[in-house]
């Protein structure tokens, strides 16, 4: 199998696919109260669609998939594409990101298709506080779900924790607790500035930094590997079994090292998590287009990859950008 790189020498290996738009949450960074106009079924890459796809990025070199929504959960019978994804040969990975709230119902079936991975989304160990901010989910059935991802053999289940000052910094020892007695890697993440969250972002924002520097009084944090491509600086704090990850998405882009590709809900190539460039692969598979042409796409899509985002720049946090233009965006649309 090949390898796909960019014109930048990056080499691009993994592909996030959002399945859905849609999403039992409303989470008050990512979407408006009365949600999003969510796209029509027949505009979305049905599961025929999605296998086609990833068998030819699979042969031009994509390891490591990742399902994400929206939520993904809410999208009929996932289990099922997870199992024909799981026979495409040279597929390393698969792993899905949700947010636990149908988990508990799926954990062991998701385990039993194949999934490799799960990752959890999770803002607040504070019930009142959780459905406030997902604008009315239960704390409880998120943890319920956790703990069954656990039960079904999940091991190094992440949690993705979203920085927001104010809001949750007064959390992150709570959250490094998660950390003590079980195999979970707790990722704290910088707020990124997008379309809902325009009038408050400078204030919420946190940064990786300042949450390190509060787990710092927890104990010694131990540095870990990390792999390839990876997003978070990854440590463990002594005597715990789990990990802690910091993402300084906007303070500290990873651009350099960055190895991914997403695909919409609606079958559009995005090479850039901020980039509004995207690149329709869908309209190729509606006229059942030949591998070697859907390939193209793809390999069109690397070759176009901007080199970095101006995050820093856009949220007025820092200095200096590189050439890449950018575009707010939703969240939920393009799966985080
Ligand atoms: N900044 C950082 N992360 C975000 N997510 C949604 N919106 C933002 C934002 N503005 C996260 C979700 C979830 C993932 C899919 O993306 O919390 O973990
Ligand atoms: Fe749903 Fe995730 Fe958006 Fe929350 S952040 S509304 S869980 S897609």
């Amino acid at each position: 199998m090949g390898k796909l790189r960019d014109k930048f020498g990056r080499e691009i290996n993994y592909l996030r696919i959002s399945v859905t738009d849609r999403c039992n949450l409303r989470c008050v960074y990512c979407m408006p109260k009365e949600g999003i106009m969510h796209k029509p079924h027949q505009e979305i890459l049905s599961f025929e669609q999605i296998y086609k796809l990833v068998k030819v990025a699979a042969g031009l070199g994509i390891e490591k998939v990742r399902i994400t929504g929206g939520e993904p959960l809410v999208r009929k019978d996932l289990p099922l594409l997870i199992e024909q994804l799981k026979t495409i040969g040279g597929l390393k990975e698969i792993a899905l990101t949700t947010n636990g709230i149908n988990l508990a119902e799926y954990a062991f079936i998701l385990r039993k298709s194949g999934l490799d991975r799960i990752n959890v989304s999770l803002d607040s160990l504070n019930a009142d506080k959780f459905q406030e901010i997902t604008r009315g989910g239960s704390l409880k059935v998120v943890l319920r779900g956790i703990d069954s991802a656990l039960d079904a053999g999940f091991s190094f289940l992440k949690i993705n924790t979203v920085l927001l000052k104010g809001f949750n910094s007064d959390e992150i020892l709570s959250f490094a607790g998660l950390t003590k007695d079980r195999p979970i890697n707790v990722r704290f993440i910088e707020y990124m500035p997008t379309d809902f969250n325009y009038f408050s972002y400078n204030e919420l924002f946190f940064s990786a930094q300042e949450a390190k520097a509060l787990c710092c009084g927890l104990g010694e944090l131990k540095p870990l590997d990390s792999a390839h491509g990876a997003t978070a600086r990854i440590f463990r704090l002594e005597g715990f079994s789990g990990s802690l990850g910091f993402i300084s998405a906007v303070s500290q882009p990873f651009c350099s090292s960055c190895n991914k590709l997403r695909l919409t809900s609606d079958g559009r190539i995005r090479n850039c998590l901020h980039s509004s460039r995207t690149l329709n692969l869908k309209a190729l598979l509606d006229r059942n287009a030949q591998e070697e042409e859907l390939g193209q796409l793809i390999k069109e899509a690397v070759f176009l990859k901007p080199r970095a985002h101006n995050l820093a720049e856009r949220s007025g946090l820092a200095h200096a950008s590189l050439d890449s233009e950018s575009e707010n965006f939703s969240m939920c649309q393009i799966g985080g």
